[in-house]
């Protein structure tokens, strides 16, 4: 019963895969090699793009945008969810029946991939790991854990061993079954998760032109650098040559991310058929002086921006991205740390349903 529903859902959702190379309308040939890519709709765009002008007013200016990609129509939404929007179309047009993640215990990827693939009708096994040990029970209690459960996810846990074997094993087991397993990787940060942020690339330079302003940065938490090294690819190749994509990192420094940025970028150059040095070395920035101990951990000024955005704009950020991002940003604005600021955008990436497990950060 169980695999004739999933059967439906996956006709259904081949049936909507995108690729609007065909449409009529004239495009760049930029437009078009990038509208080929086959894409299964997954939410709604574009998102919003709002002025924070409570939080612009408590800094004193410059003007503070935030990009809304945490609303969104996979369940809580979130950055990844336009990342499956890609990866999920090359897992159906494989003729995969299952698909395979990983991440941590309260992974918002995770959460998004159990989603859309509960929408598209693929059998869905995740791999999580601890990051956290001493939270082992409020990591397991609530949140995307239990968002998880809830969607019908098949749950691996990796213990001392990592995930690696055992989503080896998982995807052994699934091909030995027959299942023809996708395997995303984790943040489905590869070439083709990273087009969901050339696609947001493209979305905010149309987005800032009708909205009549023209910043000087963005700025998105960076973990396995998906959302960075798309969106730079995504400005750069639509057309937007000056806006600096500030990666904020959550989780390790700037000499660590920069390398697995611009292999990021250097799959994306070849799959939408422009030179590795399209997007320079010197254009990728990664601010690495916010992320505390580790990944999983949050920080007291990430803490105190959470709360501050909101109680100024009623917008809840995430404990362990978007807080640590936001923090980052309102302290280079108190230290004048930035050139020239001028329309700033923050890129909301999503993650508040890990709140809750993290909820004694927030008890006075
Ligand atoms: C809420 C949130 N923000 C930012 C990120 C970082 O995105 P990326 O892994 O593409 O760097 C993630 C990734 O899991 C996330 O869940």
């Amino acid at each position: 019963m169980k695999q004739n529903r999933r059967e439906i859902l996956r006709t259904a959702a081949m049936a909507t895969i995108a690729s609007s190379a065909l449409s009529s309308v004239a495009k760049s040939q930029s437009a078009e090699k990038f509208d080929s890519i086959p894409r299964v709709k997954l939410t709604s765009l574009p998102t919003s793009l709002n002025k924070m002008a409570n939080l612009t007013t408590l800094m004193g200016g410059p003007d503070i945008y935030i990009k809304r990609d945490d609303v969104m129509e996979l369940a809580h939404g979130g950055n990844k969810t336009r990342k499956l929007e890609f990866a999920l179309a090359e897992a159906l047009m494989s003729g995969a029946k299952a698909v395979v993640t990983q991440g941590g215990l309260q992974s918002n990827h995770v959460r998004q991939t159990v989603s859309g693939a509960a929408k598209v009708g693929l059998e869905v096994h995740v791999i999580l790991s601890n990051p956290v040990p001493e939270m082992e029970a409020e990591l397991k209690g609530s949140g995307n854990y239990l968002m998880d459960q809830i969607m019908g996810a098949h749950i691996h846990l990796a213990g001392a061993e990592g995930r690696g074997p055992v989503v080896e094993k998982v995807l052994a087991d699934l091909t030995a079954a027959g299942k023809k397993p996708y395997n995303i990787p984790a943040g489905a940060s590869n070439a083709i998760g990273s087009m969901g942020y050339v696609n947001a690339g493209r979305e905010l330079i149309e987005q800032w032109k009708e909205q009549g302003i023209s910043p000087s940065h963005i700025f998105t938490a960076t973990g396995s650098c998906g959302t960075a090294a798309g969106l730079l690819m995504g400005l750069r190749y639509f057309g937007n040559k000056t806006t600096k994509v500030v990666a904020m990192s959550v989780s390790a420094s700037a000499d660590r991310l920069k390398p697995r940025i611009r292999q990021i970028l250097n799959e994306a150059s070849d799959m939408l058929g422009v030179s590795h040095d399209f997007v320079k070395d010197d254009d990728i920035h990664v601010e690495d002086g916010y992320y505390g101990k580790a990944y999983g951990y949050p920080t007291d000024a990430g803490i105190a921006a959470l709360r501050m955005v909101g109680e100024a704009e009623g917008i809840l950020l995430d404990p362990v991205y978007t807080s640590k991002g936001m923090s980052g940003v309102i302290d280079m604005l108190r230290k004048d740390k930035l050139v020239n600021p001028r329309d700033l955008v923050f890129l909301h990436t999503g993650g508040a349903p890990a709140i809750h497990p993290y909820a004694n950060y927030f008890k006075a």
